[in-house]
């Protein structure tokens, strides 16, 4: 059903509030509004998932020199295992394919097992690991680095 609704265009300024909320609501470790307005103003490609007229979903990749890395990737929780994570990951690798990107980038969190399989069932693997990299609680955590090869 969502399949057929689906449709994605770039994040504007005005949809800071909407992501933010998005964001704060689906993701374990948010990104806080501040990173979105950045990302927008450094020219990253910021790209929406929308259902219906409603935002669902959101992803950040910046592209230099041929490589392509994805930032944040996040799907409203109401909204999570309908398929729409897959599909706002392939849109990020169409992009970056069309920008003549040879190879996606991105890293996730050790204990991320839903995103760690979305990348795995769409061909990344992974190739790196970045020890105690990010903040949890009183600890901190592993970075799985994972890379796919874009085929244009
Ligand atoms: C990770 C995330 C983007 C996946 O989006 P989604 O729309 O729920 O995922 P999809 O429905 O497209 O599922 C695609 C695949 O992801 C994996 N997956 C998704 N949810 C899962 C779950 N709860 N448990 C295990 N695997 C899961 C599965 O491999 C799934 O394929 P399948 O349904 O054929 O088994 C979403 O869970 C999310 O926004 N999480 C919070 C933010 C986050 O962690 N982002 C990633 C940062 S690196």
């Amino acid at each position: 059903m969502t399949k057929h609704s689906l449709t994605f265009r770039s994040m504007l300024e005005s949809d800071l509030e909407q992501v933010n909320a998005v964001e704060q609501q689906s993701a374990e470790h948010p990104w806080r509004k501040a990173h979105f307005s950045d990302s927008l103003k450094s020219g990253y490609t910021c790209e929406l998932a929308v259902l219906d007229c409603r935002v669902v979903g959101h992803s950040v990749m910046m592209m230099a020199a041929g490589e392509a890395s994805i930032l944040i990737l996040t799907v409203d929780k109401p909204f999570q295992r309908q398929g729409i994570g897959r599909q706002l990951l392939q849109h990020m690798l169409h992009k970056a394919g069309q920008s003549a990107c040879e190879t996606l980038l991105l890293e996730v969190r050790r204990s991320n097992i839903r995103a760690f399989n979305l990348y795995l069932d769409e061909g990344f693997s992974e190739i790196g690991i970045r020890k105690n990299y990010y903040p949890m609680g009183n600890h901190r955590e592993d970075a799985i680095v994972m890379a796919t090869e874009i085929n244009c």
